[in-house]
């Protein structure tokens, strides 16, 4: 099973860091959209599924199952499908309807839950038909993205290295969170090898990980409506929440001013990091600044970058009010700004 998995290693990771114009900063993005699959969540999937079949935990016989609404589930339906065994998704009706479709053709067995849970979300009602699932299917193995070593390290040995190799000098990493296991493995391989490095962890206003209060939210890709366990393991400095509406002002302007054409938690990230660095006094050398844009935007042609759509957002808040931008994290320092 191993080397059937291992062929597609050559397809995932080594993506492209592109420096990106701006006035202040030196700023690099890095193109996670360029992976099999279309997103940064194959490394998880992989290296998760890796070590499992290593230590004996998959066989040809395993049901592998797990929650997810986006890209994770597609790179694990699609990893699942070339090791020929079984994968069940548990979605939600928020899932983009092109996901649904692809994961369908993927996966025999999805499985939607339509309640809401008490946070006005989905993600509790879905954890709970993965206790179901777990009670029910014998041998299966749930992946449990929200409290993995191995996803952990998958980013810690992926991204966090490439982006300390390719660079000798990091000044900020800007990362998006929702499991947080990008923001733990990169933060933790950033900080070895770069210390002086700040990091900063952007999140999405209604999102429980950095405590504020859940509710309904409808960018998918960042946010969550509980703490991920994973995020004992991250080293961060900063906090920035995001509205939805800047997120989608984020994603036009990447667009705009780059031509970068991403998902939902870059536009996120970029919102974060241009807000960090509005007021910042040029003068002397630039900081260098890098930020990981998850996915691609195609997904989101329907959402993201349709106006009716995006007009919901806008509604409830407007873009360019001020949003509380800095929040220090717990050990964390100030920026010298
Ligand atoms: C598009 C996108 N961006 C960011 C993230 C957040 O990554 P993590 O789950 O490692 O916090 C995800 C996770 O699903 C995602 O799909």
């Amino acid at each position: 099973m191993l080397e059937r998995l291992q062929s597609w290693r050559e397809a995932i990771g080594n993506t492209p860091l592109v420096e990106l114009k701006h006035n202040k900063i030196q700023l690099f993005a890095k193109l996670e959209s360029h992976n099999y699959t279309g997103s940064v969540k194959i490394r998880p999937a992989y290296t998760i599924l890796e070590a499992a079949i290593a230590r004996g935990e998959i066989t040809e016989e395993t049901t592998v199952i797990e929650s997810s609404s986006g890209n994770f589930a597609i790179a694990l339906a699609s990893l699942c499908r070339r090791l020929g065994i079984r994968f069940i998704p548990v979605i939600d009706p928020n899932i983009n309807p092109l996901y649904e479709k692809l994961l369908r053709s993927l996966s025999p067995r999805v499985e939607k839950v339509t309640v809401r849970d008490q946070t006005n979300g989905y993600l509790l009602s879905r954890l709970k038909r993965i206790e179901q699932l777990k009670a029910e299917i014998e041998g299966a193995f749930w992946t449990n993205q929200y409290d993995n070593p191995d996803s952990v390290r998958s980013h810690y040995e992926g991204v966090g290295k490439e982006l300390a190799e390719a660079l000798p000098r990091i000044d900020y990493v800007f990362i998006g969170t929702s499991s947080c296991g990008t923001l733990a493995g990169v933060s933790r391989r950033i900080k070895e090898s770069h210390p002086a490095a700040r990091i900063i962890a952007v999140d999405t206003e209604g999102s429980a990980i950095f405590g504020d209060t859940p509710r309904k939210r409808l960018i998918p890709g960042i946010g969550s409506s509980i703490v991920p366990p994973n995020l004992r393991e991250a080293q961060i400095d900063d906090i920035i929440l995001v509205p939805e509406a800047a997120t989608v002002a984020g994603c036009n302007r990447l667009m705009r001013e780059h031509a970068l054409f991403v998902g939902g938690s870059s536009g996120t990230v970029y919102a974060a990091l241009s807000r960090y660095f509005e007021n910042w006094a040029s003068g002397g050398a630039k900081p260098v600044v890098a930020f990981i844009c998850a996915d691609g935007g195609m997904a989101y042609m329907d959402t993201l970058y349709n106006p009716e759509w995006t007009a919901q957002l806008t509604s409830s808040g407007a873009p360019e009010a001020p949003w509380p931008s800095v929040r220090e994290a717990a050990g964390g320092r100030r920026p010298g700004h």
